[in-house]
């Protein structure tokens, strides 16, 4: 069965591979409406779209809109993945015409990449398995990334934008810390939408370490941020939520959806070796759980939203190897000095938020070709649907109780200054290989 899954994961890396821009839509049909909903999603909102959606996700299609057909980096895990041989990742398309700093890791034969490294080459130490692949900081933190343009496929009352006007409105720049700043249109009043960013990498990937490093996250009523990864034709090849959660929510969850056959042997803390706690079903189909999916919450009140940013944020980590998926944060101070040395080590870091074991979950069978993104959106299928709910962490009263609003949309769209918080500030994306 592994032997049959790395053969086509070899097929897949054999070629420069042709892909489309995930959730990018244009028009709205009811089961292009229904396939964005599912799109994003929380524990909460799963019990409104489990009819709605029921039969309908597997056969809906995607239609790109915004970019067509582009060709892009893919890494890969092959058959030798794990244990020797430092040429089994190949990034086997340049991708962007130096666009990504991306390095070929040391020993492969030069199979078409036109890799560059902007990154300066910091030396991994003899116990990390890891090697650095893409690294995203500083002024060139936004090579490599494509925008995202459009409505928001989860209805949030977010219209994304592209590179050139995020940039002239200062809602995506490098500051003076030589950090990447994504925010949220504050404009006093606006009769719909805001303004705000999604980012994509360019780069798709089977396997990898994801890192990264942010001093301040969004957050506020009506805010639903997310850091997460996914693959072309959701949910076929899968979507991992490293960091998402909405309004005033102080603990962060991170969820995986699926196609079916994937799921949790257990829902216990302990049988799953995690600090966090299961907070949606086992099976982590998107179709099977009303796209509820494997959603883990950290105990963590600084793991997210003002407890992160009150601490000056922290590191995540996402693992994905033949162990399965896990999910790690570290508070600002709590950083393993492996990671900031540019060495990362997981089998030194303890105990993970967060953990989906390969034993019940193929983690290349069910995941496949993820780009990283990041985006804020506003209102929507998550915040939106909860924001007269409580009881959550960093949520003691609802939104509705804390603004006076009834609804989200009201309160987004009269309330920029409100938005003052509702920012992305990335110091680094850090997307690693394993080597050897
Ligand atoms: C790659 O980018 C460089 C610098 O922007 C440009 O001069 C060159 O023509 C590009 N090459 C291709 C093949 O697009
Ligand atoms: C960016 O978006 C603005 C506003 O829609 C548009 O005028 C401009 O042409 C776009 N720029 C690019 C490079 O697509
Ligand atoms: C909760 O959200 C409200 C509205 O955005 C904001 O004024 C308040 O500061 C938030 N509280 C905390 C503890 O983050
Ligand atoms: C986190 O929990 C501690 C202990 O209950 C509390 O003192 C602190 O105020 C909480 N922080 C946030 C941001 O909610």
């Amino acid at each position: 069965m592994y032997f049959h899954i790395h053969l086509v994961v070899i097929f897949f890396c054999s070629q420069i591979v042709p892909t489309t821009i995930a959730k990018s839509y244009s028009s709205h049909s009811i089961t292009e409406r229904l396939h964005n909903v599912a799109l994003k999603h929380s524990a909460g909102l799963a019990s409104d779209l489990r009819v709605a959606l029921g039969g309908v996700l597997l056969t809906r299609r995607q239609q790109p809109t915004n970019s067509g057909l582009q060709n892009r980096a893919v890494y890969c895990v092959s058959q030798q993945s794990s244990k020797n041989n430092g040429g089994a990742q190949v990034p086997l398309s340049g991708g962007g015409n130096g666009t990504t700093t991306t390095i070929r890791p040391s020993g492969t034969s030069g199979s078409g990449g036109t890799a560059t490294s902007t990154t300066g080459g910091s030396t991994p130490s003899s116990t990390s398995s890891w090697t650095l692949a893409e690294a995203h900081q500083g002024s060139s933190f936004f090579d490599g990334w494509d925008f995202f343009t459009g409505s928001d496929p989860t209805h949030g009352d977010a219209i994304f934008i592209n590179q050139s006007t995020a940039n002239s409105l200062n809602l995506a720049q490098i500051n003076g810390q030589g950090n990447a700043v994504m925010a949220v249109e504050t404009t006093p009043q606006v009769a719909g939408t805001r303004q705000s960013v999604r980012i994509t990498t360019q780069s798709q990937f089977n396997g990898g370490l994801f890192i990264m490093d942010a001093v301040h996250m969004p957050t506020g009523c009506a805010t639903w941020p997310a850091f997460w990864t996914n693959g072309p034709n959701w949910p076929t090849n899968g979507e991992i939520d490293i960091i998402e959660g909405v309004n005033n929510y102080t603990n962060n969850q991170a969820t995986i959806h699926t196609n079916p056959g994937c799921s949790l042997a257990s829902s216990s803390s302990s049988a799953l070796a995690i600090t966090g706690t299961v907070v949606g079903g086992t099976d982590c189909s998107a179709a099977d759980s009303g796209n509820q999916g494997c959603g883990m919450r950290s105990p963590a009140n600084n793991s997210f939203g003002t407890g992160f940013n009150d601490i000056g944020g922290g590191v995540y980590a996402m693992q994905w190897d033949d162990s399965g998926i896990a999910v790690f944060f570290f508070p600002r101070g709590s950083v393993p000095s492996d990671i900031n040395a540019g060495s990362p080590d997981p089998s030194g870091w303890g105990t993970p938020m967060a953990r989906w074991p390969a034993a019940s979950c193929n983690p290349f069978q069910f995941f496949k070709q993820h780009s990283v993104i990041f985006d804020i959106t506003l209102c929507g299928d998550w915040a939106g649907s909860v924001w007269s709910s409580s009881g959550i962490p960093g949520q003691e009263q609802s939104c509705a109780q804390l603004t006076g609003f009834s609804t989200c949309d009201a309160f987004a769209q009269a309330n920029g200054a409100s938005f003052s918080e509702a920012y992305w500030e990335v110091s680094s994306v850090k997307i690693y290989q394993q080597s050897s």
